[in-house]
């Protein structure tokens, strides 16, 4: 069973969002499309019953607003990362308090590291990478945690892209949703699969919030492998998130 989410966290991308971390080269984002496709995200989370609890930006770490990596949260606790990327440490600290109303907090302690975008939640089992941003030290901490709640733990290694969840995600029905590199991978042996086309890897950032199956717009041989899902597919423009090497997974907390 996935959990049923009823809350999610976002955060307003500030107007010195260009001075995250990229490694796109697509091109320069446009502020004001990138807020509206924001806009577009908020909205859709409500309009799938999702009580959304919008932060205001933060001027100090323009990557702010991809909430997702400074926590990962179950239905028992919030786990607090350690963010991997030196200029995003310190994002997780204004996290805390918020998850703080809804779990337990407990945090991720240094020389771990974890990003949020590095760990998949399949039900009581989590699938934790192992990437550039979260290390064997942090993964350890956090499956120490997951433990005492009931759930089970593995690792990957993520040779490729930024987080496991840039090129991994979990779909519901037991089944992954994946880029062809990572098809043969042991930790992923009990799924069943469904692997992207190379030209549409970016598509492997599908977010499933309840029954429905959020993917990033203009992914057509995607969108129609996942019909065999029989869930509701929707689509969102990601254009200009993309540039900064965000996805839908990223944009939000939820629980
Ligand atoms: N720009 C998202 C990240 O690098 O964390």
């Amino acid at each position: 069973m996935t959990a049923k989410f009823s809350h999610a966290i976002v955060r307003k991308p500030g107007e010195n969002f260009a001075h995250g971390i990229t490694t796109s080269n697509l091109g320069p984002a446009n502020y004001d499309l990138l807020l509206k496709q924001h806009e577009a995200y908020i909205e859709r989370l409500k309009s799938l019953g999702l009580e959304v609890i919008l932060l205001e930006a933060l001027p100090k770490y323009p990557d702010a607003y991809f909430v997702e990596d400074t926590a990962v949260v179950t239905p028992d606790v919030a786990v607090i990362t350690n963010p991997g990327a030196t200029s995003r440490q310190g994002e997780e600290i204004t996290i805390d308090p918020v998850l703080a109303k809804y779990r337990k907090t407990v945090r991720i302690k240094p020389p771990g590291t974890v990003d949020g975008g590095d760990v998949i939640e399949a039900g009581t089992h989590f699938i934790i990478g192992l990437s550039e941003r979260t290390n064997k030290e942090g993964a350890e901490q956090l499956g120490g945690i997951l433990e005492k709640y009931g759930n089970t733990w593995t690792t990957v290694s993520v040779e490729a892209g930024l987080h496991l969840k840039s090129s991994v995600n979990y779909v519901g029905k037991n089944t992954l949703l994946l880029t062809e590199n990572f098809a043969d991978c042991d930790p992923f042996n009990s799924y069943a699969k469904i692997v992207l086309d190379q030209v549409e890897q970016y598509a492997g950032n599908t977010l499933l919030i309840n029954d429905c199956l959020l993917t990033p717009k203009g992914f057509t041989n995607t969108k129609i492998k996942l019909q065999t899902l029989h869930r509701p597919i929707m689509e969102l423009d990601m254009s200009e998130i993309q540039k900064m090497d965000g996805g839908l997974t990223c944009l939000s907390l939820r629980f």
